[in-house]
């Protein structure tokens, strides 16, 4: 198979770990016989230094030439003072939201070989595998903010309509059916208007459409708790932007570190960006000793959902699985032990990928 690959490095660690990725990628197409070509895009806070704009239309466009956008990460101190007019991140939900990619499955399951780097027990953590579906195009990021009183009153509007809400559990009860068929829809209907909505449409979808997938309403600040108490618990969860912003980076926890984790995000076409769910890490950057495996686990979600190549998406989690299993540890999962560096972890992933004799 032919696939174009846009990458957006971004900032940070970005580079040094898509690097990774497309290294990781390319001997999946060694190994498969595919032509994979790539190009790289400006995004984040290296475009707003370029270009003043932290998302050029030039890199939109690549994108929507593109099979699959691999993203690093974007922002950094330099860019982070509130008041500032353009900052990286904005360049981060435009190219969301101009792709139409409303749906962010970020999956999170834990290692065998990892499981005692987890900050919980084993014995709570231990096969842990959610599907957080979070809704990614609506909600408070993108309701708008009204000030008034000469500055001493902002509002930030969070705002769904109907719509939205029917299409994000659609996604989700669609990923549930092939799944355990248990989905959990996280929302604050005690307290918020627009949760109360989110519940009204999911319970009417989940029964007119899905009545093969049991469904459950959990509130935000109760699965906060149930995340840590009993996280094996839940198979796939859908909620809004922000709630899912938060739960996963708090989920992202349960594996033991956040470098690990991928993400993909998706609209109604095949195109797709993936990105690993940490951020530039820019306290690290530069030095290589980046975990890749979350932007290579991405590679592998943008093999699997925009090339439907399900056998190469495995074997790129089956390479890092038994990297990780033959004892290879970045600092951030190493627990004080013997690290090796993002270059030598994504070396050994691409060795593993073209073994005769995997490990
Ligand atoms: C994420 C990030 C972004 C978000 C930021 C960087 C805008 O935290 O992808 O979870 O809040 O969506
Ligand atoms: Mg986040």
């Amino acid at each position: 198979m032919n696939a174009h690959f846009a990458l957006l490095p971004g900032d940070g660690i970005g580079p040094e770990i898509v690097q990774e990725a497309r290294i990781a990628l390319d001997a999946v197409a060694d190994r498969y016989g595919h032509d994979f070509s790539y190009s790289e895009h400006p995004i984040g806070g290296c475009s707003i230094d370029a270009s003043g704009d932290p998302l050029p239309a030039a890199t939109i466009e690549a994108c929507r030439r593109a099979d699959a956008v691999i993203l690093g990460a974007v922002g950094g101190p330099k860019w982070s003072d509130p008041e500032a007019p353009i900052r990286p991140e904005d360049g981060l939900l435009a190219i969301r939201k101009e792709l139409g990619l409303y749906a962010n499955l970020r999956p999170i399951k834990t290692f065998e070989a990892l499981v005692d780097a987890s900050p919980l027990r084993r014995d709570i953590v231990d096969g842990t595998d959610i599907l957080f579906v979070r809704e990614l195009t609506g909600g408070i990021y993108f309701g708008g903010s009204t000030t008034s009183d000469g500055g001493d009153t902002v509002v930030d509007h969070m705002r769904y309509t109907v719509a939205e809400v029917e299409r994000i559990v659609r996604f989700a009860a669609s990923a549930a059916r092939k799944r355990s068929r248990r989905l959990t829809s996280v929302d604050k209907a005690n307290v918020l208007e627009v949760s109360r909505l989110w519940r009204r449409v999911t319970l009417r979808v989940m029964a007119e459409e899905f009545p093969d997938v049991a469904l459950e309403t959990v509130l935000v600040d109760a699965m906060a708790m149930h995340l840590l108490s009993r996280p094996r618990d839940f198979d796939v969860v859908v909620t809004g932007n922000l709630f899912g912003d938060i739960l996963t980076d708090e989920a992202s926890m349960l594996p033991g570190s956040l470098g690990l984790l991928a993400s993909a995000s998706l609209g109604d076409g095949a195109l797709g960006v993936y990105e690993p769910i940490h951020g530039s890490a820019p306290d690290i950057a530069g030095r290589g000793i980046a975990n890749p495996l979350g932007a290579i686990l991405s590679a592998a979600l943008a093999l699997r959902h925009s090339l439907g190549l399900d056998t190469e998406a495995e074997a790129v989690e089956s390479a890092v699985d038994r990297v990780l299993t033959a004892g290879l540890r970045t600092q951030d999962i190493a627990a004080g032990g013997a690290a090796i560096g993002t270059a030598a972890m994504g070396a050994a992933v691409a060795e593993e990928l073209r073994a005769e004799n995997p490990l």
